[in-house]
């Protein structure tokens, strides 16, 4: 079992663990994750390590709710503990000395992309950064980002807080200003990866995404993480989960992560029926 030694919830929906797991801690890299499973009923998903810290043996992890598994993991206290964290896993970012690079994040993205900002910075690399969110209520490490970034740009979609619009915007400035830009890495909701990869490809200019197909077993067997890259298959969880976003087929990735939403959706009904009324109204996800 591995202990839930702190949560924090960052803002609504959005919560941190810091989980007692030495051996993953040892290896952790950036860019690379684990699968959880609550306990031994539940089913397996992968989050990628935020932070560790090798000398306390734990890592760190993320996660939105959008679904039964990440609504019933919301619901574990702190002291209480998660059956199965199977990690590293994945192949970390490749990291090394470009010269100017952009880490774009959106939304829950923000907590994956600060480990790679942060060696990114190590590597002597300049780091700029773009975070963005829906709105104010929903931002949360711009100071972590800030840290580890030359300069860091905030974006609300509803204007919020900092400039209003999306984080393509500031983006495509960047890249029409005079400072060359040597990389963009970004990482978020498919949709923001998307659409970084379409701005950046008139300059040429190599972005990296962090693909989140749906997965199981997360070391190249089942073959659940299929996805096109420069036409050819590829498995994420062991050929990624970073790719070059200009060769990625979108549209198979967008329908392949929709294929089982009528299950996903039956599956959180039969839970918030399965739990007492005063706790339903924590599972809002799906609704
Ligand atoms: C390599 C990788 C790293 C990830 N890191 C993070 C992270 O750090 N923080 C975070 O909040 N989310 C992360 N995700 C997404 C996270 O795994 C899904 O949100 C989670 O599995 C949803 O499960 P659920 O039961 O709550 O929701 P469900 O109702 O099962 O699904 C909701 C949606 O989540 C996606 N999804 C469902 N099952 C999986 C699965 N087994 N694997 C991947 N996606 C799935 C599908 O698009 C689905 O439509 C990551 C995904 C991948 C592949
Ligand atoms: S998750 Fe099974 S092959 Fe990638």
């Amino acid at each position: 079992m591995y202990k839930i030694l702190l949560r924090q919830d960052l803002v609504p929906g959005i919560h941190l663990f810091k989980v007692a797991a030495p051996r993953v801690a040892k290896k952790a890299q950036p860019g690379q994750f684990v699968v959880i499973r609550i306990d031994e009923k539940g089913e397996r998903i992968p989050l990628t390590v935020a932070d560790w810290d090798r000398g306390d043996g734990t890592i760190t992890i993320v996660f939105m709710e959008v679904g039964t598994t990440t609504a019933r993991l919301a619901r574990l206290k702190a002291g209480e503990a998660i059956a199965d964290f199977v990690g590293p896993l994945g192949l970390p970012t490749h990291i090394e000395k470009f010269g100017t690079v952009v880490c774009v994040a959106g939304g829950v993205g923000a907590a994956p992309i600060a480990p790679i900002a942060r060696a990114l910075k190590q590597a002597g690399n300049k780091v700029i950064s773009i975070l963005g969110a829906r709105s104010k209520s929903l931002l949360f490490w711009e100071d972590n980002l800030r840290s580890v970034s030359d300069q860091l740009i905030v974006t609300t979609d509803d204007g919020s807080y900092c400039r209003k619009g999306v984080v393509t915007e500031p983006l495509k400035e960047l890249l029409e200003g005079g400072e060359k830009i040597d990389q963009v890495v970004a990482i978020g909701p498919v949709v923001m990866m998307k659409f970084c990869a379409k701005t950046t490809k008139p300059f040429g200019v190599k972005t990296i995404v962090s693909l989140n197909p749906i997965m199981v077993d997360g070391t190249g067997m089942c073959g659940c993480c299929r996805c096109e890259v420069g036409g050819v298959t590829k498995f994420a969880c062991v050929d990624g989960p970073d790719f070059d976003g200009h060769q990625v087929d979108w549209d198979l990735l967008l329908a392949r992560q929709r294929i089982y939403l009528d299950e996903e959706k039956r599956s959180f009904g039969q839970w918030q029926n399965s739990i007492r009324p005063e706790v339903r109204e924590h599972g809002k996800a799906k609704s």
